[in-house]
């Protein structure tokens, strides 16, 4: 068993172990005195992996029950949020009870923000399967749901009490997710860790996601000890993103999934700040090959000028300005503030 430790206004462990699905209710008794756990889980994940996480609550004295919601991004929304709510409601769930969500990055956000304003705060367990989820989103207390304006634009910060990573559920995740996933893999290399980057060079992140889920975990639990509230250094996370969320707008959100934008958009951004020499020469090759490796793609069908276009509305705008993140070199990272009124000659669009 690996343990990452997050020490954060509450603080909590992550711990990355085969079929520690079959030891939550082990692992989360001693914290809480809980008597109900509601699980929360999408339609997917509940019938593979909800009867196990079920079983071992139960055996360590959890009155259970489950909240299963449609699988997808389209559930992330406000009126899944009021039903879970209403389920809570139904089965007398307390102020000291708990939330454990069972699933990917949409389940955890949810259940989350549920955890979060249900009674003004319960506690909630992550138990992320997908592969982003475990790298990324079960961490950090980010928690929440979309308008139809755009993503995450309400929620709260939560922390979990505790994270259980169980690799094993990766097994089960469809190719397309676990790619995916591998989007934000390489971006924690790119930022934060050379030697992590070099590791997904020279082998196959499948045969090592163990060690993969474990640094991408500790990259990010250091960042978001510094900066949990993400007012400086937790936009690093972002980097990628910025190019990524306007590619996703201008694909209305199909075509390419989150982690393909973020890594198109991130060849793209490298590209352009190696020509003005921001970035170190060479760079943006090595980016370009090891994102190729994991079939990601490293560009889009839309000019420079559109995509541009579409970064103005984005959420990490700072008034007049967008906070970019660009690549020193391979495993450096740093913030570059570009004025919208300098976008033009940036861009030379
Ligand atoms: P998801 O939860 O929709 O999961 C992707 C798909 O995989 C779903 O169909 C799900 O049912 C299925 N699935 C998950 N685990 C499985 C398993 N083990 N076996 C079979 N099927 C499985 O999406 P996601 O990609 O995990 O997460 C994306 C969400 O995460 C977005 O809403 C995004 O905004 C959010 N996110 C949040 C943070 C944060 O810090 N809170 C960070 C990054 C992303
Ligand atoms: N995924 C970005 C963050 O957690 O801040």
């Amino acid at each position: 068993m690996r343990k990452v430790e997050v020490k954060t206004g509450r603080s909590y462990d992550i711990l990355i172990e085969h079929n520690i699905l079959d030891k939550a209710g082990e692992y989360i008794r001693p914290l809480t005195k809980a008597i109900r756990a509601v699980i929360v889980s999408d339609s997917n994940v509940a019938p593979i992996y909800s009867n196990r996480v079920k079983a071992s609550l139960e055996k360590n004295g959890f009155e259970t029950s489950l909240f299963v919601f449609e699988a997808g991004e389209a559930s992330k929304r406000l009126s899944t949020i009021e039903k879970m709510y209403t389920h809570f409601y139904e089965h007398d769930l307390t102020r000291t009870d708990i939330v454990v969500a069972l699933g990917g990055g949409v389940t955890g956000d949810m259940a989350g923000f549920a955890a979060a304003s249900y009674l003004r705060g319960i506690d909630f367990v992550q138990i992320p399967t997908s592969l982003l989820a475990q790298v990324d989103s079960s961490v950090g207390g980010k928690t929440g749901v979309d308008l139809p304006g755009g993503k995450n634009l309400v929620g709260a910060f939560w922390q979990p009490r505790l994270v259980l990573i169980d690799p094993e559920t990766l097994n089960t995740l469809p190719d397309v997710f676990f790619t995916d996933g591998l989007g934000e893999v390489v971006k924690y290399g790119c930022i934060r860790s050379r030697s992590l980057f070099e590791k997904l060079e020279r082998e196959n992140a499948r045969d090592i996601i163990d060690e993969v889920i474990y640094e991408c975990v500790s990259i990010k639990r250091d960042v978001v000890q510094n900066d949990e509230r993400d007012t400086g250094e937790r936009a690093i996370l972002n980097f990628g993103h910025t190019f990524g969320h306007a590619l996703e707008k201008l694909n209305n959100y199909t075509v390419l999934t989150h982690g393909e934008a973020v890594a198109a958009g991130a060849a793209i951004l490298t590209r352009i700040s190696e020509n003005k020499g921001l970035t170190e020469k060479g760079t943006s090759q090595c980016l370009e090959a090891l994102l190729k490796k994991y079939s990601l793609p490293t560009d889009s069908g839309f000019s420079l000028a559109e995509i541009t276009a579409a970064t103005r509305g984005d959420k990490k705008s700072t008034g007049k300005s967008i906070n970019f993140i660009l690549l020193k070199n391979i495993g450096e990272c740093y913030i570059y503030k570009l004025k919208i009124e300098d976008f033009g000659e940036f861009f030379g669009i």
